[in-house]
């Protein structure tokens, strides 16, 4: 098995509510991707394209809230990835992803940290970045502080991806909520029971902090990235891809 690191949180964990659904039942979650609720097939396409085409050389990615890896194992096949450091504070979550990248051919490392100190104490560079649906849980002041750290970490040729909730032009936050709920009950209704969808919801309701499209970009370039663009949108329209170069 591939060992874990455990640095403590020194301050609080800002998106601690947030977390907590996932220290508690990462089974829930792990139905929703295994089903492809989240559409993580496509991004991991996406994420695969994107780093096999900037990197003709070995590069080092640091995947930040990379629970159980299962999408980002898939998505680096093939890739010149020798280096991968996956970042989570549910346990839970890192002794599955010990497991997924079990014989992986890069080497390893998973860190019991927060992603917020884990970005912040970083003193070397990496090739490449990858948020998945979680960068969403910081307020907007905390994505940028956290975009702009990541901006500092990264090497001047390297690439930084996210995939996270996106509200539609003029939506608000409640907008985006009442669509999430319009869309997403229906159809998950085949793969959860209605205590899984009430769980779910309420995470999602409490803890979920989308921008726009256009709100994510401008964080980009606020976080003084050169070049940002939109690179998938989910067929739900409730989550988007973007990338973010130095
Ligand atoms: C929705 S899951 C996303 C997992 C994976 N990136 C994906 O796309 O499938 C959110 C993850 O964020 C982690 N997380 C939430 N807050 C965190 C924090 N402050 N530091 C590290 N991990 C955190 C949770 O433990 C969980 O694994």
């Amino acid at each position: 098995m591939v060992n874990i690191l455990h640095h403590h949180p020194k301050g609080e964990v800002v998106d601690a509510p947030a977390l907590e659904q996932f220290q508690k039942d990462w089974a829930l979650y792990r139905t929703l991707v295994e089903n492809d609720a989240l559409f993580h097939r496509a991004v991991a396409d996406h994420l695969h394209d994107a780093l096999a085409t900037a990197f003709d050389r070995p590069f080092s990615l640091v995947d930040l809230a990379c629970g159980d890896a299962f999408v980002v194992r898939g998505a680096l096949e093939g890739t010149r990835v020798a280096h991968y450091h996956g970042v989570d504070l549910s346990m839970p979550a890192l002794e599955l992803a010990s497991r997924t990248l079990e014989g992986a051919p890069f080497e390893v490392v998973l860190d019991h940290a927060d992603f917020v100190e884990a970005v912040t104490a970083r003193d070397t560079h990496a090739d490449a970045f990858w948020f998945g649906l979680s960068l969403h849980h910081l307020d907007t002041d905390g994505k940028r502080a956290l975009m702009t750290a990541i901006r500092r970490a990264i090497a001047p040729d390297g690439v930084f991806l996210v995939y996270e909730p996106t509200m539609r032009a003029g939506e608000d936050r409640t907008a985006y909520l009442a669509r999430f709920d319009a869309t997403n009950r229906p159809l998950w209704r085949a793969i959860l029971s209605e205590e899984q969808w009430r769980a779910i919801d309420a995470h999602v309701h409490a803890c979920d902090l989308p921008e726009t499209a256009e709100g994510w970009m401008r964080l980009g370039r606020e976080a003084g990235f050169s070049h940002t663009c939109e690179i998938y949108a989910a067929p739900t329209d409730l989550y988007r891809m973007f990338r973010f170069d130095p």
